[in-house]
């Protein structure tokens, strides 16, 4: 190596172009070294989002397998439901409203009526304790579950101490706590089963930004999600495949309406559809391609105080005002 500097330094010293023209290498060797990172990134970002395909889930992960979704009664979770019970997986569905989930269950039975379904109400909050997640495991540990997405979650919106101590804990329990437990609880059969097993833990896009004022438990409980899956992804990756979704706006009733009115709320159908195409093929997805290009961009937006501003205006002293 030494002897290969000094070859370089005698070689630039008896050379005879100048030194411009040397800075004029430099530069173009910099400049085609980006432009071919630019290229293989174009063409990366291409093939996952027009080329590829979803992978054969059933046969990756078992025939007459189950998966189990938790916030299954509406947005994102209910449309994991539709589109595994399309692809040949019979559903668990796990929230807390009855007439939601029986709802769901009764269009899954139209999109696929060779599948089975099974309902398990459960509402995460409150007494949600160890007992509580033993007990959904005890209802469902018959079955071959292959599958598990920790998608149930609730947006809070304020300043911490203007909004009420209960919602604080509700958000907690939902966004954090349910996401650790199902996973603890579930994981000893997932490792067990012979073929691979799943397991996507849905977190937004926001989990990465800087946190913003206004919206500091929910930011909070997004990034727990997402140090949380990438740590256990490297304890279980050998027999499990891990998914930490991170997508930005989706039109679902997260935000009332106003995702549905906006051009930045992608419908459940394709915010979904990204993740189940790239399930077994990247740890971090954030899916639909309009919100991998908002995901990095968001950050350094996210760090401007003007965001800050605003943010705080909108989502965290505005209950003052009311
Ligand atoms: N929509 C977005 O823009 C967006 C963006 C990034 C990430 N996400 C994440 O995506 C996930 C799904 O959100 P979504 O947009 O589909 O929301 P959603 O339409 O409001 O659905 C939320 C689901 O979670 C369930 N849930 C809420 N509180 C619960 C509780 N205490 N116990 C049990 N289940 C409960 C709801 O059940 P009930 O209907 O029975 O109440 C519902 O099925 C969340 O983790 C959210 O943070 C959403």
């Amino acid at each position: 190596m030494f002897e290969y500097l000094q070859q370089l330094l005698h070689y630039f010293k008896h050379s005879k172009c100048t030194l411009y023209v040397w800075i004029y290498y430099l530069a173009f060797a910099i400049g085609a070294y980006y432009l071919v990172l630019l290229g293989i990134f174009v063409l990366q970002f291409l093939n996952k989002h027009i080329i590829r395909r979803r992978l054969d889930l059933l046969k990756r992960y078992g025939s007459n397998s189950w998966a189990l979704v938790t916030g299954a009664s509406d947005g994102f979770g209910a449309e994991y439901c539709r589109q595994l019970a399309k692809d040949g997986f019979n559903i668990v569905l796990v929230s807390r409203t009855m007439s939601k989930l029986q709802a769901v269950e009764q269009e899954l039975k139209k999109i696929n009526p060779k599948i089975q379904t099974k309902i398990v109400q459960a509402d995460f909050t409150g007494n949600a304790n160890v007992q509580f997640y033993q007990n959904i495991f005890d209802q469902v540990n018959n079955l071959d579950i292959s599958i598990l997405v920790n998608n149930a979650g609730i947006m809070l919106n304020g300043r911490v101490d203007l909004i009420k101590p209960k919602a604080l804990t509700d958000t907690i329990d939902v966004n954090v706590v349910q996401v650790c437990m199902m996973t603890s609880v579930f994981l000893p059969k997932l490792l067990a089963r012979k073929p691979r097993s799943a397991i996507i833990n849905v977190s937004s896009m926001i989990g990465f930004t800087e946190a913003y004022a206004g919206d500091a438990v929910y930011c909070a409980s997004k990034a727990y999600v997402n140090f949380f899956t990438y740590a256990f992804a490297e304890e279980v990756k050998d027999r499990i495949d891990i998914q930490l979704f991170t997508p930005g706006m989706g039109a679902t009733n997260l935000w009332g309406n106003a995702s549905k009115s906006n051009l930045l709320g992608i419908s459940a159908n394709s915010v979904v559809y990204g993740s189940l195409r790239d399930l077994g093929r990247e740890v971090n997805t954030s899916g639909h391609w309009n919100h991998e290009v908002q995901s990095p961009a968001m950050k350094p937006l996210s760090q401007s105080s003007i965001f800050q501003y605003f943010a705080n205006k909108i989502y965290g002293i505005s209950m003052l005002e009311k």
